[in-house]
């Protein structure tokens, strides 16, 4: 979910509903906000998206006013209805709240409130916290920013949360944990949000709070941080913002996702700028030099991920292993956390996430920690939640990535890791000083041949106009592609809706070639590689059932081109890094048919950005 709010002395409803639309990423099947008029909140939800909240906005409500919140919902507790969206009121109507996140003992809390006279009129853990803090204001005589630390100090879950008093309308009241928030500071005027998106039009000066923090913020006076638990003050970090307003518009694109698709380039290179030096055999990573030896003497390396991360750690695997000769294992986060791992002091775990906030991934980062475990990040998000909880890391420095089917942060993923193995396999001696060179010269020229690869555009959106009717898609590719095979189908479902699966290419035969037939596409994986002839087989295989073959081979292939129905070709570069290439074309395959089933791309329907639930 997101969340924001305003402070001050302009218009609080514009800056909110344009909040919320760049927040639309975090979560969109309702919406809501409430604006204090100067005597009343006036309060507006709907089951939807933002522009379904505008225009009921736009029809019933009064929204003057200098103070206000909003919120954009991913469902939790109950399904996304009008009465379920939030702000939820307090009883008496005096509080009005926005939540992000899970109270897990609302059940509890919510049974002694109805003892007490309450009633709920949601199925939401939020309506629940907000009548405690209503409680707890009253049976303890406090102010709101009290009653708020109390109630937290009762509750189980994981929350951001921004509340506020009608009868005390110079202030908003918010908390933190294992959500993220935000807070603006302006010259007298004061944002929140999820992130700092919504604001960065009006302030570079921020303040993330951490885990298990609340502030109370009033007009007139500066920002109070305090602990929720130990009660202590906090000296608030403001941290200057390096985001600019460029970065998180469309910039001519019809679509975020087609937008990032084509940054590429560019963000690849701002991924290794300053810490690849080709000419010179360097690779300078700042978070990983005082920590190399821990991988060096590492038993292993476990990668934990979730999504299109997951799939870069199972490219990562196959480097890691390949140059570094360190055993390397791949696990999915939710998984992990849940099945009582080994993980001894010897372990090196490496987390990967776009957004840093993945509330699996963050949990089994916490777990790994616990056992002794050194944890290195690759995050995108700077600040980030699990940036701040592993030991060290690296950035990838992709820029905000908006398009809900994460296509940039992917590649600038793979390569992080791919300078991180570089680096280790140097220093454990197990790569060639040859083999060494070749790559940071290839690395450094992924980003031309992604500029290329993107060229065939136009061809791959005629492909995607004959497939586009197709209800199922098999992808296929093997060793350093298998992890691209699945990532390509992850892309289809995401956003066409179209079924897909991603396989290695030679166990099609233990399953999968049951479903072929003419109505099979089958995308295969056939760039140059020590596999070549085996996926060439596996091409004759499929055609031989008739399946409509969509093959992604190198430049200048005859084999396969003679072949497959229809090619998508990269430029040649070493299998290693092929993944950085290959994955362009088939970005570009679900990018248009979906577009072409009228698909929201950017927003495709149940899925959120960023998971801050489990
Ligand atoms: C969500 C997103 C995916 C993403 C996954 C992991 O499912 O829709 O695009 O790959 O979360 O997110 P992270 O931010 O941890 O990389």
């Amino acid at each position: 979910c997101g969340i924001v709010g305003y402070i001050g002395k302009r218009e609080a409803y514009p800056i909110i509903l344009n909040g919320l639309k760049r927040l639309e990423y975090r979560g969109y099947d309702s919406a809501g906000v409430a604006i204090y008029d100067g005597t009343d909140i006036q309060m507006a939800k709907t089951k939807g998206k933002v522009a379904d909240l505008e225009a009921k906005v736009n029809r019933e409500l009064n929204s003057k006013g200098t103070l206000g919140i909003g919120h954009t919902r991913w469902a939790t507790h109950g399904v996304p209805n009008d009465v379920n969206s939030h702000p939820h009121y307090s009883n008496s109507g005096d509080l009005v709240i926005i939540h992000n996140g899970i109270i897990e003992n609302y059940a509890s809390i919510k049974k002694e409130l109805i003892k007490r006279g309450y009633t709920f009129i949601s199925d939401t853990d939020t309506e629940v916290l907000v009548n405690l803090i209503e409680e707890i204001k009253k049976q303890e005589n406090v102010k709101l920013g009290k009653a708020v630390q109390l109630a937290l100090n009762q509750v189980i879950g994981a929350y951001a949360i921004a509340v506020f008093d009608r009868k005390k309308p110079d202030e908003i009241v918010v908390a933190k944990l294992g959500s993220p928030l935000a807070i603006g500071i302006g010259d007298d005027e004061f944002f929140v949000a999820s992130d700092a998106t919504p604001f960065i039009e009006f302030t570079n000066n921020a303040i993330y709070l951490e885990d298990e923090e609340m502030a109370i913020i009033r007009l007139g006076r500066e920002v109070r941080v305090r602990k929720i638990k130990s009660d202590s003050l906090v000296a608030p970090y403001i941290q200057e913002l390096q985001l600019n307003i460029e970065q998180i518009e469309k910039g001519g694109y019809d679509h975020f996702m087609l937008k990032e698709i084509y940054e590429q380039p560019s963000v690849i290179k701002d991924t290794y700028r300053g810490r690849l030096l080709a000419n010179e055999g360097i690779i300078k990573l700042g978070g990983l030099e005082d920590h190399i030896q821990k991988f060096v003497n590492a038993n292993r390396i476990i990668i934990v991920a979730c999504g299109t991360s997951w799939h870069a750690g199972l490219v990562a695997e196959y480097i890691f292993e390949d140059w570094a000769r360190i055993p390397v294992e791949v696990e999915y986060a939710s998984e992990f956390r849940y099945r009582n791992p080994i993980i001894t002091e010897k372990d090196v775990v490496i987390a990967i996430s776009q957004s840093g906030e993945t509330a699996d991934t963050l949990a089994a980062i916490k777990l790994a920690k616990q056992k002794g475990a050194f944890v290195y990040g690759v995050c995108n998000v700077v600040g980030s939640s699990i940036s701040r909880e592993t030991h060290s890391g690296t950035y990838t420095h992709a820029g905000p990535e908006i398009g809900v089917a994460s296509t940039k942060a992917f590649t600038t993923q793979i390569t992080v890791l791919t300078m991180i193995a570089l680096k280790l396999a140097k220093v454990k001696g197990t790569i060639s000083q040859a083999n060494y060179m070749q790559h940071l010269r290839e690395l450094e020229l992924i980003p031309s041949h992604v500029e290329e690869a993107l060229k065939s555009d136009e061809k791959i959106r005629a492909i995607a106009d004959v497939f586009k009717d197709a209800s199922n898609f098999l992808y296929l590719g093997r060793g350093y592609n298998f992890p691209v095979a699945l990532e390509g189908a992850l892309k289809l479902k995401e956003i066409s809706y179209i079924h897909a699966e991603g396989y290695p290419a030679a166990e099609m035969k233990h399953g999968p070639i049951a479903l072929i037939d003419e109505h099979m596409p089958v995308v295969v994986i056939a760039v140059n590689s020590n596999h070549y002839e085996k996926v060439v087989s596996n091409i004759e295989e499929i055609k031989a059932r008739k399946g409509k073959i969509i093959a992604v081979v190198t430049e200048g292939d005859t084999t396969v081109k003679e072949l497959a129905d229809f090619i998508m070709e990269v430029p040649k570069t070493t299998e290693t890094l092929s993944p950085l290439v290959t994955t362009i074309p088939l970005q570009l395959l679900s990018y248009y048919i979906a577009v072409m089933l009228n698909r929201n791309v950017d927003q495709p329907r149940n899925l959120a950005k960023s998971v801050t639930v489990e």
